[in-house]
């Protein structure tokens, strides 16, 4: 192909997936319709994501003013703001909860907006920004997971790091060292240690959240710019007006979505669910307390690593993200009852084996993981 036709191709993409011309503020408001149908529920969970990131936000600047990033204080840190602070504990909990709401959201937003096929052209660049967007995520979630410095925080982030470690085995020749210079760059040390502690610290309250705007920013242009997709395949799909009518509809969503977290964060402190000593400070010469687990949206992985070849998981992550993210391409052909029959046994698959993960592996091995 010659060089003027990729250049004619490339800009056609860019000019039909960013068709500044469009932009019109006025119009943007005044015109954008949402359509209506069986589906319609599924275009507040973008916007419900956006609300749980904005609370992460607020409430984790109110942390920093207390949280110390060392392995001296970290821990102590946070019991003081738990116990010593007023409202200290709601601010904590509500960011503890926030957070599991979050990526519950953005895991269902993924689902909904595959089998409504939302990824088709002109939305490649939502779909893919989207795709990043749910890595961060996850990221927030195991950088955040290490900051309390408690008995589960630092030994599960071990054994995440041990198996980031544990590809080098399957790669060849001088490949095989890579994943353990991976491993050192991310922890800083020998140990998981107070370098460990310093760059989760900057990726967690720095690095991420720059990220995470600016891939939303993109995201949500994208989202303005061409309409919500359609979703559904029949022929008449009613629409309302996306101002008032939508935006009104999605700050009650909001709201309720902020009365539920904020009891959450004033009747069940997340550390309730963890037994003793996991919440206890890190004992570096202590021996490794029993049920330490990642946190429940890591299930998905954690327990087939634990019933499964390892080479077999890693294939099968590997294989699952390159299909996510080009789902665009690979699946433009594919109709949306193929689509929603993948997006149900994907979510069966995520209901299973993070509800019922510990049982089915005391069945299959006899004991606890
Ligand atoms: C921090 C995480 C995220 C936030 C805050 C977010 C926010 C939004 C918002 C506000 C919308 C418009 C309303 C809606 O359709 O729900 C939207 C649409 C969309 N999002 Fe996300 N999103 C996030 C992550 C993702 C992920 C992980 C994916 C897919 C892998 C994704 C794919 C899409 C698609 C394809 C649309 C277009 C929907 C349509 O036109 O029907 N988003 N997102």
């Amino acid at each position: 192909m010659k060089l003027e036709e990729i250049a004619g191709r490339t800009f056609e993409f860019a000019r039909e997936r960013f068709p500044v011309a469009k932009l019109n503020a006025e119009s943007m408001l005044t015109k954008k319709v949402v359509p209506v149908h069986r589906m319609s529920w599924a275009y507040y969970l973008g916007g419900l994501a956006l609300f749980f990131f904005l609370v992460q936000v607020v409430t984790g600047l109110m942390l920093l003013f207390y949280y110390q990033p060392t392995v001296s204080d970290a821990h102590a840190s946070v019991e003081y703001i738990t116990q010593h602070v007023s409202g200290g504990a709601l601010v904590r909990n509500l960011h503890a909860w926030s957070s599991s709401a979050m990526i519950l959201t953005v895991i269902v937003h993924v689902l909904t907006t595959f089998a409504m096929k939302a990824f088709a052209k002109p939305r490649e660049i939502t779909w893919v920004t989207g795709v990043f967007l749910a890595m961060l995520v996850f990221g927030f979630g195991f950088t955040g997971y290490l900051l309390p410095w408690n008995q589960i925080a630092v030994n599960a982030t071990k054994v995440g790091l041990q198996s980031i470690e544990a590809v080098g085995q399957y790669l060849p020749g001088e490949m095989a060292t890579w994943p353990t210079f991976v491993r050192e760059t991310i922890q800083g040390e020998a140990a998981v240690g107070q370098a460990t502690l310093s760059r989760f610290y900057a990726l967690h309250v720095i690095l991420l959240p720059f990220l995470v705007a600016g891939l939303l920013g993109v995201h949500l242009f994208q989202v303005q710019i061409h309409g919500m997709s359609c979703g559904v395949d029949v022929e008449r799909v009613g629409t309302e007006k996306f101002f008032p009518f939508f935006v009104i509809k999605d700050l009650s969503v909001w709201g309720v979505a902020f009365l539920v977290l904020f009891v959450l964060g004033l009747c069940l402190p997340f550390e309730s669910f963890f037994a003793y000593p996991l919440m206890e400070p890190y004992d570096p010469l202590g021996s490794t307390p029993e049920g330490i687990k990642p946190e429940w949206y890591f299930f998905f992985v954690y327990y087939p690593l634990e019933l499964l070849p390892y080479w077999a998981v890693m294939l099968g992550m590997t294989a699952g993200t390159l299909g996510l993210l080009l789902s665009p391409w690979i699946l433009q052909n594919a109709s949306r009852r193929t689509l929603r029959a993948i997006a149900i046994a994907a979510a069966t698959y995520l209901v299973v084996i993070t509800l019922f993960g510990q049982s089915i592996y005391e069945v299959l091995k006899g004991v606890s993981p």
